[in-house]
């Protein structure tokens, strides 16, 4: 065992901790993997390795003493600095910098390597967490190895299709790099397990499930299994996203601020967190004369092992700047599985990898998200290039400002069977697309995207709650149907949350007020609900409950019938204002509460009358007087602050909940965090 040294302005071979030899990167796959001696592993949770590759010697990863400047760690071929501040913030942070100098899948393959070595023990946890919980030794064990066969096969094709064409082709380029990160990942995640001299497992296929959560609610369908069988799978989903244009004053100039929020939905055993940023340095083919590509650095709210969002929310950065977020579409239509292929199109995961490098605009960005669409991880998302906020002008202001986007005009052109492109714009003004934010919704057979910059500027801001905007996609979906069945819960128009952001958009104008109409509440809905409904099972006594189901911060722990520990797990906001090259990234860690109001006041009842002059009078009287008014005071102060706190939502807590029991291996006991901007060294 050799020491740790933290020796200030050391040189880099003595703060150096470890060295391995890893492996050679043979197609995909690792050729070898020699371990070298065994090192005591930092406690205090902050990593930084360095991922060094040559031909002769294959790859080799080495650790960082923590007195080293950030700056100054070598960049081998990949480098990452990992911040397990789960804990403090509810958020880990990983920063991964991959080399430009060496050939993309080299990049790619170390960029996962040293996610998997630093993050070993979240991959663990997570894995443990959510999906061993639920199939190993249970009676689902069974139709959980066929999701996993399922997407095991995928893969297989793929990454051999994407390697015949990765060279010439830019789209297949980055699929091929994308499965070739995940493969390096597993190698980091396996030599992270050795190096700790654990015994877990691992194995590649749980990775490529952490990579498809967000798809495989449509592969069970298409493979007749269920893996969740709970009734709020089939509720629209409960995750929002928000997107506000408003004005913002600083030093006399009016300048325009946009807003991209979005919270995700989730099990609270998922939330394992990690705000993630690759800069991958990447290019259009695999041929070493080409190009880099336009979106260099992605950051997103993440989980681990997964080299996409999985919430579907990211900041891409290089020749532009753009924003995304998706919310999923459920689907309603039986006949509609038949278009749900993940051997013959691709899974969604490659094909938001790919938008995400090679979009040049919002535009390229929807048209790469629907060539060779799955039907998996269905979707309606926004997307927002804050490059073009300087650009448009503000339409002439409509009479009307309160009506509804559907009186907007939407001009509709066919671009393939299966893909569609609209305009949507004030009735007064010219359809003309600027390019500012763009909607896309994306179910099996069908991609429809708008462009909603004269519309969002018109309006104010357009929001999505899993319930599709464009009439294909709804009748598709057969949303109409189930709004007919149960009501205005599956209205794009009236649904419950469509009217909590038309009421609340106006106000939501700053970080705050955004963040607080994003986890709002309602205590009054979750009392009534629970008292009105005489039901206790299926959907339609779930709906009867929607008053409580479609709060925008919605939490299941706290409902009365159907309580889960499901709902509203974080709140992400990105913002930029004209003239402005920065953009911010405030990122919040589990479900919603609100603050304890802890302020005195009276309400004119003995309180006042008491005085200490009985404290020192210890008569019989006197101790009676002295113990009655105090007991009356404490009474009255308790109603008070019962009063004041009537709509008080505690943080979440798991010993204090009815789910302490639950599996929740590195998961914080209270959730009572605030937002963060995450700080980058690179
Ligand atoms: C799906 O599975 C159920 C039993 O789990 C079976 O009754 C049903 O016939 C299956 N449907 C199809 C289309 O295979
Ligand atoms: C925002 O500012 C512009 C120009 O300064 C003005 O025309 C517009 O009415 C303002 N919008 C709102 C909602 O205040
Ligand atoms: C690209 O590869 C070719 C052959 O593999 C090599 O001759 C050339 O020097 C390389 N160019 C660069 C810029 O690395
Ligand atoms: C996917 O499509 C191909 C060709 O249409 C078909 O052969 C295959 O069975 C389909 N796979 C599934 C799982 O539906
Ligand atoms: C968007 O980018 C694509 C290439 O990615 C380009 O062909 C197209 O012209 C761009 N559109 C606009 C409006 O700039
Ligand atoms: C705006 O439209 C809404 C709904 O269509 C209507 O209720 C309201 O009266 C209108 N306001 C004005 C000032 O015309
Ligand atoms: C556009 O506005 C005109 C008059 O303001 C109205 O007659 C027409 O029906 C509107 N068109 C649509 C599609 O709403
Ligand atoms: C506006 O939409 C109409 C179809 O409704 C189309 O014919 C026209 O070319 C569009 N105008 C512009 C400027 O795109
Ligand atoms: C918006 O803010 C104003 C002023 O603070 C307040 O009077 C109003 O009730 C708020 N509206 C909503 C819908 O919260
Ligand atoms: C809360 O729920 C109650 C009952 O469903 C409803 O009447 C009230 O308007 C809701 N409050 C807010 C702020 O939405
Ligand atoms: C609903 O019932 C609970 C007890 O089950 C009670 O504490 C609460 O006050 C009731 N709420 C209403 C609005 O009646
Ligand atoms: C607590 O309640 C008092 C009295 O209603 C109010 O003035 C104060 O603003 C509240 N504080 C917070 C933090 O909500």
């Amino acid at each position: 065992m050799t020491k740790i040294l933290k020796v200030v302005g050391a040189s880099w071979l003595q703060t150096k901790i470890s060295s391995y030899v890893l492996g050679i990167l043979g197609v995909l796959a690792i050729l070898a993997l020699f371990v070298g001696q065994i090192e005591r592993i930092q406690e205090d949770g902050n990593y930084a390795a360095t991922v060094f590759y040559s031909e002769k010697t294959g790859y080799r990863i080495e650790y960082w003493g923590q007195s080293n400047e950030l700056a100054d760690i070598p960049k081998g071929a990949a480098r990452a600095y990992f911040r397990m501040d789960v804990e403090t913030t509810g958020w880990s942070l990983l920063e991964v910098e991959t080399n430009p100098l060496f050939p993309d899948e080299i990049q790619a393959y170390a960029a996962g390597i040293v996610e998997g070595a630093l993050t070993w023990s979240l991959i663990h946890n997570h894995l443990e967490n959510t999906i061993r919980e639920r199939c190993d030794g249970t009676s689902l064990e069974k139709q959980c190895n066929k999701l996993r066969d399922a997407l095991d096969k995928s893969v297989d094709i793929w990454k051999s299709h994407a390697d015949e064409r990765g060279s010439v082709d830019p789209f297949w380029h980055q699929v091929s790099l994308y499965y070739i990160q995940i493969s390096g990942i597993f190698t980091g995640w396996k030599h992270g397990v050795e190096r700790s001299q654990n015994e877990y497992d691992t194995d590649i296929s749980d990775l490529y499930w952490l990579n498809s959560v967000g798809e495989v609610t449509e592969i069970q369908h298409k493979l007749n299994i269920s893996l969740d069988a709970d009734v709020i799978d089939a509720l629209p989903d409960l995750s929002s996203g928000f997107l506000r244009i408003a004005n913002e004053t600083v030093e006399g100039s009016t300048f325009k601020k946009i807003y991209l929020a979005q919270n995700k939905a989730a099990s609270y055993t998922s939330m394992t967190r990690i705000l993630k940023r690759y800069k991958l340095n990447y290019h259009q083919t695999s041929k070493n004369t080409s190009e880099l590509v336009p979106g260099l650095t992605v950051d997103f709210s993440g989980y681990p092992g997964s080299v996409t969002s999985q919430d579907e929310f990211y900041f891409v950065k290089g020749d532009h700047r753009l924003a995304i977020s998706g919310i999923s579409l459920k689907n309603y239509n039986d006949k509609l599985w038949k278009e749900v292929n993940i051997t013959h199109q691709v899974p969604l995961g490659p094909r938001v990898h790919a938008a995400n490098h090679l979009a040049q605009n919002v535009s390229s960005w929807a048209h790469i998200l629907a060539g060779s669409n799955s039907g998996t991880g269905s979707k309606q998302w926004l997307v927002v290039d804050f490059d073009m906020l300087d650009q448009v002008n503000e339409p002439p202001l409509e009479e009307n400002h309160s009506r509804h986007i559907n009186n907007y005009i939407v001009t509709e052109s066919t671009i393939t069977r299966d893909v569609k492109h609209t305009v949507i714009h004030a009735n007064s003004s010219i359809n003309r697309s600027k390019g500012l934010a763009w909607l896309v919704e994306q179910v099996p057979g069908r991609t429809h995207s708008a462009d909603l910059s004269e519309a969002l500027l018109v309006q104010g801001y357009w929001a999505t709650y899993g319930l599709p905007f464009f009439n294909d996609i709804s009748e598709d979906t057969q949303i109409h149907h189930m709004e007919k069945l149960y009501g205005n819960v599956f209205s794009e128009a009236e649904s419950p949350r469509a009217v909590l952001f038309k009421r609340g958009f106006k106000n939501a104008t700053s970080l705050d007020s955004i963040v607080k109409l994003m986890r709002q509440n309602n205590v009054t809905a979750i009392n009534r609900a629970s008292n009105e409904t005489d039901c206790d099972s299926g959907l339609s006594c779930m709906i009867d409950e929607t008053g409580y189901w479609s709060v925008l911060g919605v939490r299941g722990d706290m409902v009365h019938k159907h309580k889960e520990a499901y709902g509203i797990i974080d709140t992400k906001v990105i913002s930029g204002m004209t003239n402005q090259m920065s953009t911010e990234f405030n990122a919040l860690s589990g479900p919603p509460y609100t603050k304890i109001n802890t302020t005195k006041f009276n309400k004119g009842n003995v309180a006042p009358i008491y005085t200490h002059q009985f404290d020192n009078k210890p008569s019989i009287d006197g101790l009676e007087i002295r113990d009655l008014v105090k007991h009356q005071i404490e009474e009255a102060r308790q109603e008070d602050l019962e009063y004041l706190n009537r709509d008080v939502i505690k943080p979440f807590q798991w010993s204090e909940s009815e789910y302490k029991d639950r599996k929740r291996l590195g998961l914080p006991d209270n959730w009572a965090f605030q937002p963060i901007i995450p700080k980058w060294s690179w």
